[in-house]
């Protein structure tokens, strides 16, 4: 199987080049690739890249994520989060190749406290969230056989993260306060790049499971507590971190104000992504654990 991966160094990206590589032979670009353009800010290119490298597989984890910044460049952010996906499901469609695509919880209003379904109605709030969502529908609309998957609060082990941002706030500040009314799962990089090397497998044998599928790590939690828990974890782990901060205290969004409004209610329902791909998706405090223990 040839795969052709876009945003190879951005942190599902980083995975993915790991998880692909036992499903065929991977080529994996970034924007300032030169052998062949993975420049999202540049349609006409994508789709030449696509036309010469003529791949089985097409997986995007490139996009505009800066979700504040996109909402003083929203042309920017539609062609990297849009219209540049558009041009690569079209030439996946003319192809017959498939196409992986990630969205995100952004989509939603993050209204009540119910996980959302794949079938629930959109309402984005924010330049980043509309941006994604007109990606997925040109997706869906283009024929591309396509798996698109929508997920929340990614971190992985290598780069920022919010647990790495807590841990140094900890050690710098006596007291910390954080969000305690937007609830969701964080989910690994490393979690989403296996469960779409597994996906990618099954449709070979069932091309019908294609579709838009919610995918995040099992459970729930809402940052405060997120951060408490990377706190007490990294206490017991390790003698070298001396947490200063003896109150981490909950504070509403208000107390945070950023130019894009954030879902409060950014849960989503995975059970037709478990039932469809016969998969269990972990507790999120279970791949914490395990990134913390890698950054420790
Ligand atoms: N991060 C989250 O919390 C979150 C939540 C829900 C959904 N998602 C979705 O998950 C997917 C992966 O996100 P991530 O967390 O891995 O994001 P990320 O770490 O910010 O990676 C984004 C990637 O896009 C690349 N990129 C930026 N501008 C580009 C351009 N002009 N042309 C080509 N590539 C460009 C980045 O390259 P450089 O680093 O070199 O700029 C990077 O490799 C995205 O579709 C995102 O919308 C993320």
């Amino acid at each position: 199987m040839n795969i052709l991966l876009f945003g190879k160094g951005g942190q599902v990206g980083w995975e993915l080049q790991r998880s692909l590589s036992v499903l065929g032979c991977v080529t994996a670009l970034d924007h300032d690739s030169t052998d062949y353009c993975g420049d999202f800010a540049n349609p006409t290119g994508i789709a030449d890249t696509v036309r010469a490298l003529r791949p089985d597989v097409i997986v995007n984890a490139a996009a505009h994520t800066a979700v504040d910044k996109a909402e003083s460049e929203p042309e920017f952010a539609r062609t990297l989060n849009a219209t540049t996906p558009g041009v690569l499901a079209e030439e996946a469609a003319r192809l017959g190749a498939w196409l992986v695509h990630y969205s995100t919880d952004y989509v939603f209003d993050g209204s009540g406290n119910r996980p959302w379904r794949e079938t629930d109605p959109t309402a984005p709030l924010s330049v980043y969230g509309r941006t994604k969502l007109e990606g997925e529908q040109l997706i869906q609309q283009s024929g591309a056989k396509h798996l698109i998957f929508r997920t929340s609060w990614v971190y992985a082990a290598r780069g920022g993260n919010f647990a790495k941002t807590m841990l140094r706030l900890a050690q710098e500040r006596e007291r910390l306060t954080v969000i305690d009314d937007q609830w969701g799962a964080p989910t690994g990089a490393d979690l989403l790049a296996d469960v779409t090397a597994h996906a990618l497998r099954q449709l070979q044998q069932r091309p019908e499971d294609a579709g838009l599928y919610h995918l995040v790590a099992g459970g729930e939690t809402n940052w405060h507590l997120y951060a408490k828990y990377v706190l007490a974890q990294a206490q017991q782990a390790s003698s070298a971190i001396k947490i200063k901060a003896m109150e981490v205290a909950p504070v509403s969004t208000s107390a945070f104000p950023t130019p894009a409004t954030r879902p409060h209610n950014s849960r989503l329902d995975t059970s037709k992504l478990q039932s469809t791909f016969g998969l269990t998706l972990p507790h999120w405090q279970q791949g914490v654990a395990r990134m913390l223990t890698e950054i420790l």
